[in-house]
């Protein structure tokens, strides 16, 4: 049965997304986004139709005044928020290995509970960059990669569809298993822009950096490791003390592009800290508080606000869908 909470989360959020212009286009295509991811990772039930595994454990954030200066957004005003983190792999696969190749890239997806009972959410993953720039070209590429099995004729549509975008080959390219959710690094891809308390607008990309250094496993030893080390090890490293994260930004120059995040910016640009995230505490029931959390990449608050990147409300449209169908 759907909870009373999650009914109530989801009829404000197609409420909101009726209200929006181009819904029925675009919601279309979100649909068929998460029929997409179904249809090849198959529908599994209270199950998010991607980053289906994960792990969810509590912290607080503690800003650096530096990110005051960019933004009038309270979680940068002063005192510590506390915020809940749920960790994942990629796919619909609720039982996927851990160390498999596509569990990469790792999810982190953190909501900082302001002190106004309201929440802001920053979903982020380990890819330096996405492969695709729209949401259409991430369905095609969804599409392409479910008709693609060993069985189908050469060319593959899917290798079809990498040849004629290398920013896929070179996006999955850039990422390996980590040694522990812990020791990887999280990136924002998707452009988002501070607002200061002067109205000047900065264009931005999240990085968060675990404190303890990023670690990667080679192939062979990750497809050695036990299927849950990833979500099994993070509550035991916490019951041993606090996992420590900076969150940076990495600031546009003028003139940069933001809504191209296969793009990356030139690693010469500014990186901002931002503030500490410090992770303290295992959820007891971490498979219960997944199913109740809901992560949204616009969830902001003023000081911070969405780029004209396209897929930041391509993710909105079928994070709504898919958390629909998990609700159900
Ligand atoms: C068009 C591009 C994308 C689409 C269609 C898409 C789709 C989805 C969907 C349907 C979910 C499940 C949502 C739910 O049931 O709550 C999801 C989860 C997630 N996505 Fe995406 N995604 C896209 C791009 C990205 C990007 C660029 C990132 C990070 C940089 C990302 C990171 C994540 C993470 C971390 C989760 C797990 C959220 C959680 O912990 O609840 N996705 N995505």
């Amino acid at each position: 049965m759907t909870s009373p909470k999650l009914s109530a989360t989801a009829a404000v959020l197609f409420a909101g997304l009726a209200a929006g212009g181009a819904w029925a286009q675009s919601a279309s295509t979100a649909v068929q986004t998460v029929d997409a991811m179904n249809a090849l990772w198959g529908r599994h039930p209270h199950t998010r139709a991607n980053h289906a595994k994960g792990v969810v454990v509590e912290g607080r954030f503690t800003p650096e005044p530096a990110a005051a200066a960019l933004s009038t957004a309270s979680i940068f005003a002063g005192p510590p928020v506390p915020v809940t983190v749920r960790f994942s792999d990629s796919t619909g696969i609720p039982t996927l290995p851990d160390g498999s190749p596509p569990a990469n890239p790792h999810g982190m997806s953190i909501k900082f509970h302001t002190a106004d009972g309201n929440a802001v959410d920053m979903v982020i993953n380990s890819l330096p960059f996405f492969p695709v720039a729209t949401g259409e070209e991430f369905l095609a590429l969804l599409q392409a990669l479910a008709v693609s099995g060993p069985d189908a004729p050469k060319p593959t549509k899917a290798e079809t569809f990498m040849a004629a975008h290398p920013s896929v080959a070179k996006a999955f390219g850039a990422i390996a298993t980590p040694s522990s959710f812990a020791r990887e690094r999280y990136n924002g891809v998707n452009a988002f822009i501070f607002v200061n308390k002067d109205g000047a607008r900065q264009p931005f990309r999240l990085r968060v950096v675990p404190v303890d250094g990023v670690e990667h496993l080679t192939p062979a030893d990750a497809a050695r490791m036990p299927p849950d080390f990833l979500v099994d090890e993070l509550p035991q490293r916490l019951a041993k003390g606090p996992v420590v994260f900076r969150m940076t930004a990495q600031l546009a120059n003028p003139g940069d592009q933001t809504k191209d995040s296969t793009q990356p910016w030139p690693e010469d640009r500014r990186v901002v800290d931002l503030g500490m995230i410090t992770l303290s505490t295992a959820v007891a029931d971490s498979d219960a508080a997944q199913r109740q959390l809901y992560y949204l990449p616009n969830r902001l608050q003023p000081g911070i606000e969405v780029s004209d990147d396209p897929l930041i409300d391509a993710r909105v449209r079928a994070y709504v869908i898919s958390f629909g169908r998990r609700a159900q």
